[in-house]
């Protein structure tokens, strides 16, 4: 039995599926999503009942140990992909597509979104950019890939961006992501995710919309929350503004850590009840 498999008798929970983002938004029930990079943590974010797992492109900043999402390859995205989707029970998960894997053309952005889904068992993708991208959205959409935009601050372009900053500021700027959200949604997108947008034009959003947004540092009117789980979870040494940290993790493993070593040095692990005498 694979390890992921449910064990007898214990009911295997109703998968959320593309149909009920928007049921949950017509209900005004909120779409909880985290990301996820590995089996390990899915399966726990999964059992905890977060709707949606996005296995991010924020792996590169958050895990591999680059400065940026900018680096991260479609064979990492892969990879990451497959182990959250095969550990997600109940969960949509939801893959990004990196920098310079989708932006050239609608065909670019269809062939790597099908590795998405095919390889990496993906339910859905989501890549960065407003109305330019049409194109891209409804050849995926027309192929029966589901699709999730992301406008605000799209960290693939900070290089353009000036940095992390805000986006969607002043009237010309709410005015432009909102008619870059109506595109999406036109052109067949599911769910729009919002980052580091004023709440009130994320709220302006959310209500011309009938389609889900998901906000992350876009207030409290959105149809969802995302946040990146080592930014919920207080793993990392800094986080953003717009991120609460809902647990102590990153102190609890150092702790673990120090025990674990003190053990060995001090030659009291492995006890006998760890040892195997014959
Ligand atoms: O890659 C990611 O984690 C994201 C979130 C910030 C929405 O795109």
């Amino acid at each position: 039995m694979a390890d992921n498999a449910p064990a007898k008798g214990v009911p295997v929970p109703q998968r959320v599926r593309v149909h009920h983002l928007r049921q949950a938004k017509e209900r005004r029930e909120p779409l909880t999503m985290l990301t996820a990079y590995d089996a390990v943590c899915a399966r726990i974010f999964d059992e905890a009942g977060i709707d949606l797992l996005l296995v991010g492109d924020s792996i590169g900043d958050n895990m591999l140990g680059h400065p940026s999402t900018i680096p991260v390859t479609v064979d990492e995205m892969v990879v990451a992909a497959r182990a959250v989707a095969s550990a997600a029970r109940r969960a949509f998960v939801v893959a990004d597509l990196p920098f310079g894997s989708y932006e050239a053309s609608p065909a670019q952005c269809h062939a790597t979104a099908v590795r998405m889904i095919k390889e990496g068992l993906a339910h859905a993708v989501k890549f960065e950019g407003g109305a330019h991208l049409t194109g891209h959205v409804e050849l995926c959409t027309r192929s029966g890939i589901p699709v999730f935009g992301h406008l605000g601050f799209t960290p693939q372009s900070e290089n353009m961006l000036g940095g992390k900053r805000v986006q969607g500021r002043g009237n010309v700027a709410a005015e432009k992501l909102v008619s870059d959200a109506k595109a999406l949604q036109d052109a067949g997108a599911v769910a729009v995710v919002l980052e580091m947008v004023p709440a009130p034009v994320a709220a302006r959003v959310t209500e011309v919309l009938e389609i889900p947004t998901i906000g992350i540092g876009a207030g409290p009117d959105v149809d969802g929350q995302v946040l990146v789980w080592t930014d919920m979870a207080g793993m990392g040494s800094w986080s953003p503004r717009f991120a609460k940290q809902f647990g102590n993790l990153g102190a609890e493993l150092y702790a673990a850590t120090r025990r674990y070593s003190s053990a060995v040095r001090e030659r009291q692990f492995p006890g006998p009840e760890h040892t195997y005498e014959s």
